[in-house]
Parts: structure tokens; C-alpha cells; sequence
């Protein structure tokens, strides 16, 4: 039971069942489980659009002059590589250089989409103690992400798999770091600082940072034949399987549906096939052990699944995991500012006392 009231005003705990805003930008059906991205099925834009095209799709939402052109901003100021630097050299999880360099950013919505691909790959070379590479002119978003990560030029096919993956997870409804971006919007703060705050708000487990655990399952349980006794173990000692449930979906996640087949691809093109099935098979076993463990709440798999099986086939480690989602969600959070901005009112709920009252101070 979420709801009660609380002096004539309702609660639902986890703002569950609230509608806090209207939005041009995604519907979420959590019972036909569908998502519709800026008009379009996610199943149909995700695979064949280019990210470029749904940055244009979302920002000339509402913003008139807003462009694709995400070329002029990849290049990072010197203070944001000094606080790279600085990261690396205390050794801090990519997600947190994220954190750190972030609000170093000067510009508007744009610049922030375009430097994430260069601050998480630059990040990650000085990580390992090799050169940032120099920003490329002639690449496409996704493909200059894993050139700034790599070195390397990727294969089309590679390009592609990655750009699905960032279309599929660029917005989704008003999800934790969605609302911490619209909440800061509705001080009239700036766009670099809510994009902030909905960076730590994704850098949780129960957000955006499940997809690292649920491969890490995947590697623990290393044989289809030991996946029922894993996952048994793990909910008697009372741990959720990241990668599964969602606070909206009560079927599946149509987002799991369009990276399995992003996966499946790529995973033809000589990533690791093992790990593939193994997954899989692991996927069905979850299901079925999760719903004798909950019978009344319908756990499916969600987004995190997928994305760990392809990221991990575009050879990510974990550790980028999250960043990465990062990469792709900026662009929500960007686009939901400025509808924040221009329609929302400043969001203050309000919180039901339970503390103690009538103590006498004593100095
Ligand atoms: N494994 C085991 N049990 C679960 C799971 C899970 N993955 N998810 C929910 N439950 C149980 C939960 O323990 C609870 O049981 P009880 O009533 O006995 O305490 C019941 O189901 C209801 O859970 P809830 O916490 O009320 O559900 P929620 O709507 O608050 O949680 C969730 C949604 C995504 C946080 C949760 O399903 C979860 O923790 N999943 C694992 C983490 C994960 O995969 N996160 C990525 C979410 S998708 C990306 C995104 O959109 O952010």
C-alpha cells in the first residue's frame, strides 16, 4: 500500500502513481509495455535513426534554434582535462571524473552532449596511463565515442550497435535522474547543473548502475547448470538480481527487446557467442525463479540486461557501464530542462513530519 493521506494531502511513498509533469519527449506504458520516443516506437527509431537525428528530434522540441551539430563541442577546455587529470590521479571510478568535470562545461545543452563521449573517454586513457586521443571531425557521434575510448577507428557494425544502444536509453519518462534534472530546471538553474545532479542521481544501483552487477551475475554463474542454485541463493539472502523488475514496466521492457537484437547482431559479428547464450539461458531461468520467488509483482527482465550483454560485446568494461548511460541519457536530461523551463512550475511536494515535538532545548 503506497497511498495514505497525510493532512488532507495524499502520500505515495517512491512518488509512486504521481504524474508530476506533461512531456512532448517519451511515453512510457508500463502495462502494454511500449515506449514511444518524441512520436516513434522505440523498436523503430533505435535501430535505423542516427543519434545526430534524435538530438534534432528532441531539442527543436523546444528549443527553435537548437541544432545537431555536436561536432563543436567534442573539444574539451583545458580546466576540464585538468580535472580529469586530477581524477585519475586519486584513482576515481569513471563515474565520478564524470561528476567532477561536468559542471567545467561552458555552453549550452549541446556542448554537454557533445564533450560526454570525450570526458569519459579521455578519463579512461588517463586512467590507464595513455593519452587522451585527439577529437575527430569526421566521426559520428557513436563512433567518435568508442575512437576516444579506443584509439581505434570502429567497424560499422560496431558504430551501429553502440548508436542503438544510446538512442534506445536517451529518455525514458520521468525516471530518477530525469525528475533530479526537472526539479533543478524548476529553480531556473542552469542546464549544466541539472545535468549534474541527474548524473548522481543515475550513478545509483537501483538506476543506472545495475547493468556492471548483472554482468558480473552472469560471469559468477559461468554455466547455464549452475544458474538455478546461484540465483536461489541470492534471494534467500534477500538480494535483488540486477537487470530484473522495473518501477513502471509490469511486462517486459520493450528497451530489453530492441538491445537482445542489438546484441544478437553484433554478437554474430565475433564478440564473444558463449557469453551470449549463456545469458540467455540465465535470462530464463531468472524469470522463472524470480516468479515462484514473487508471485503477486511481475518481475521482468529490464534495459540493464541488455545493455551489459552489449556493451560488454563492444568490449566496455564495466566500470563504463554507467557512464556510458550516461552518454545516451544526457540528451533526455537536456531536453526536459528546457520543456521544464518553459512549461513546469518549480516542483515542491511536501513531507509528512514524524519525528518527536515539545522537547525542551538545553543549552
Ligand atoms: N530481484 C529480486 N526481487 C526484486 C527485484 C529484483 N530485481 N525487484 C523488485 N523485487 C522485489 C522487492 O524486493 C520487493 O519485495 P518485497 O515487497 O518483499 O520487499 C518487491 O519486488 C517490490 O519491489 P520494489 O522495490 O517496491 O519495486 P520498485 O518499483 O521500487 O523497484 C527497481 C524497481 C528497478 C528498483 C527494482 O525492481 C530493482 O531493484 N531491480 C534491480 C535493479 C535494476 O535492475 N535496476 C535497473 C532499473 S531499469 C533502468 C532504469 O530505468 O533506471
Amino acid at each position: 500500500m503506497y497511498w495514505h493521506t497525510v493532512e488532507h494531502a495524499s502520500m505515495s511513498t517512491g512518488l509512486e502513481g504521481v504524474v508530476a509533469a506533461s512531456t512532448r519527449l517519451s511515453r512510457v506504458d508500463g502495462e502494454a509495455g511500449t515506449l514511444i520516443l518524441a512520436g516513434y516506437a522505440v523498436e523503430d527509431l533505435a535501430p535505423h535513426a542516427t543519434f545526430e537525428e534524435v538530438v534534432t528530434l528532441f531539442l527543436t522540441t523546444y528549443s527553435s534554434n537548437a541544432s545537431s551539430d555536436l561536432v563543436a563541442g567534442r573539444k574539451l577546455s583545458p580546466t576540464t582535462i585538468d580535472v580529469l587529470h586530477h581524477a585519475a590521479a586519486r584513482r576515481a571510478p569513471p563515474m565520478d571524473a564524470l561528476l567532477m568535470a561536468t559542471p567545467t562545461l561552458e555552453g549550452d545543452a549541446l556542448t554537454a552532449i557533445a564533450a560526454f563521449p570525450t570526458i569519459v573517454g579521455t578519463y579512461w586513457r588517463l586512467l590507464h596511463g595513455e593519452s587522451p586521443v585527439p577529437v575527430r571531425h569526421d566521426l559520428s557521434h557513436a563512433a567518435h565515442y568508442l575512437h576516444q575510448l579506443s584509439g581505434a577507428e570502429p567497424t560499422p557494425a560496431r558504430a551501429r550497435a553502440l548508436e542503438t544502444y544510446l538512442i534506445t536509453v536517451c529518455d525514458h519518462g520521468l525516471n530518477a535522474s530525469t525528475f533530479t534534472a526537472r526539479v533543478i530546471a524548476s529553480t531556473q538553474s542552469d542546464v549544466i547543473s541539472a545535468i549534474t545532479g541527474a548524473l548522481a542521481a543515475l550513478k545509483g544501483p537501483l538506476h543506472g548502475g545495475a547493468p556492471g552487477p548483472a554482468l558480473d551475475m552472469v560471469f559468477e554463474i559461468g554455466t547455464p547448470d549452475r544458474a538455478e542454485a546461484i540465483i536461489r541463493s541470492k534471494l534467500d539472502a534477500g538480494e535483488r538480481l540486477m537487470g530484473f523488475g522495473h518501477r513502471v514496466y509490469r511486462v517486459r521492457d520493450p528497451r530489453a527487446d530492441v538491445l537482445a537484437a542489438a546484441a544478437e547482431r553484433l554478437y554474430e559479428h565475433g564478440a564473444d557467442r558463449r557469453t551470449y547464450e549463456l545469458a540467455r539461458s540465465i535470462e530464463r531461468t531468472a524469470l522463472r525463479v524470480l516468479h515462484e520467488h514473487k508471485p503477486d509483482r511481475r518481475l521482468d527482465t529490464n534495459v540493464e540486461f541488455y545493455t551489459a550483454l552489449l556493451l560488454h560485446g563492444l568490449g566496455l568494461p564495466t566500470e563504463l557501464f554507467t557512464p556510458t548511460f550516461a552518454v545516451g541519457r544526457v540528451l533526455g536530461w537536456c531536453a526536459h530542462y528546457h520543456e521544464q523551463l518553459r512549461d513546469g512550475r518549480l516542483i515542491r511536494p511536501q513531507s509528512e513530519y514524524i519525528g518527536p515535538v515539545g522537547l525542551q532545548y538545553v543549552a
